[in-house]
């Protein structure tokens, strides 16, 4: 049978009608807010993406004025106005921005802004809005895990090639040393060329233990793991740490008792929590508060690539010093980093700190605002036994 083709009807019912139709569009978009202003910027229309968005029902909102929906600080920077102005003048505005919900929480707007003319009069304003929250924040979660698997492999590589040259700078100091040791007794009656003989041995000494120091950092240590107690560790130390402090740093202890035993090895650990201390002395040359502080702790090795949570021992220390500025934060962690003088630092504090933490399975980071202090973290596994 053939196919008779219906004439197109015409749409009856609700839609028959324009301004029906329309309506019944707007009622239906729950993903954008969309609305008209007058030209004064009050509230004219509200849709239910408005109401989802932004959290007013009509009867909160409109005959209001639309800068409700900005924060303080944009309210006072004149940003409304100013949206309202150059839609006017140049026939369109969109922006991205922190908006207000009427709960006052935050979302990020993307917004439209739209004249609308009736001849030569300006009769109000399209405004529409979308919650774009998610995107900005998944962006920005994207950006910071791209940033810290960038410096986790610059720290990698940096690392191999320390420890390449480490291994044979010490062998060719040991040669040095070795060598000068026997001039020194074979010259012991000429005592000027025994005091320069002198001199390059603890040159050649110093160096030795910079490149052990940078064995350390590149996870070429020979660690000996044992057990320890760390509170007891620290106890041990807080003398020589007292030592190391002038009279205008108070130093205090807050020791979770219960710790489990550690396997870890004591000198690198000792020499780990000296250098987070001399680090914050320094920090305060008009003194301050320096906190060491014990934790047990349940978390993931942020460079890990799998990020599961394990059992963790963390010592902080935390001081009321300059801070270090945020674009700083990940290169003091590099060997040779230092904003010291000459003479005064050789910036391999935190890089011993961070291949002593990495090598025993745990690891090294940092919490500091400029101004606002300093913490710096060593997390150390509890139960296992380093590499
Ligand atoms: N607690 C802290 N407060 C402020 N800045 C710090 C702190 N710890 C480290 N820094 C900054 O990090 C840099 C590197 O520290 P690191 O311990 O590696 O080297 P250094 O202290 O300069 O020299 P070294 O420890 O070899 O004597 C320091 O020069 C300093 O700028
Ligand atoms: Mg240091």
């Amino acid at each position: 049978m053939d196919q008779v083709d219906e004439p197109m009807l015409e749409p009856r019912g609700p839609l028959s009608d324009e301004a029906t139709q329309f309506r019944l569009l707007l009622d239906s978009v729950t993903d954008y807010a969309i609305y008209m202003l007058d030209p004064d910027g009050y509230v004219k229309t509200w849709n239910p993406g408005g109401q989802r968005i932004k959290g007013y029902s009509p009867q909160d909102i409109v005959g209001t004025h639309f800068s409700r929906f900005y924060t303080p600080e944009d309210v006072a920077a004149g940003l409304p106005q100013r949206g309202l102005e150059a839609a006017r003048n140049d026939g369109r505005f969109s922006a991205e921005g922190w908006r207000l919900r009427k709960d006052g929480t935050r979302f990020f707007a993307s917004v439209v802004i739209d004249p609308i003319w009736v001849g030569d009069e300006l009769v109000g304003y399209a405004k529409v809005t979308r919650d774009i929250t998610e995107r900005v924040q998944a962006q920005q979660r994207l950006r910071e895990a791209e940033a810290s698997l960038l410096q986790a492999q610059k720290m990698e590589a940096i690392g191999k090639l320390t420890l390449g040259l480490a291994h044979d700078f010490n062998n060719l100091l040991g040669v040095v040393i070795n060598a000068l040791e026997l001039i020194t007794m074979r010259i012991s009656h000429d005592p000027r060329l025994t005091r320069n003989v002198e001199a390059a041995l603890r040159a050649a000494e110093r160096g030795a233990l910079l490149t052990r120091q940078l064995l350390t950092f590149g996870r070429g240590q020979n660690l000996t793991p044992q057990p320890h107690d760390l509170n007891r560790l620290i106890l041990e130390l807080a003398d020589l740490m007292r030592r190391s402090c002038p009279e205008n740093i108070e130093l205090r202890f807050d020791l979770a008792p219960g710790l489990p035993v550690l396997q870890v090895d004591r000198s690198q650990l000792e020499a780990a929590i000296l250098n987070m201390v001399i680090n914050s002395r320094d920090a305060m040359p008009d003194g301050g508060e320096i906190l060491i502080r014990t934790r047990r702790a349940h978390t993931a090795i942020p460079a890990a690539t799998e990020h599961a949570a394990q059992d963790m021992v963390c010592v902080s220390v935390q001081d009321t010093g300059t801070g270090i500025p945020q674009e700083l934060q990940q290169r003091v962690f590099e060997p040779f980093f230092t904003t010291k003088d000459i003479g005064k630092g050789s910036g391999l504090g935190l890089s011993q700190i961070f291949g002593f933490a990495l090598q025993s399975g745990g690891f090294a980071s940092l919490d500091s605002e400029p101004g606002n202090g300093t913490t710096v973290y060593v997390h150390l596994p509890v139960g296992s036994t380093s590499e």
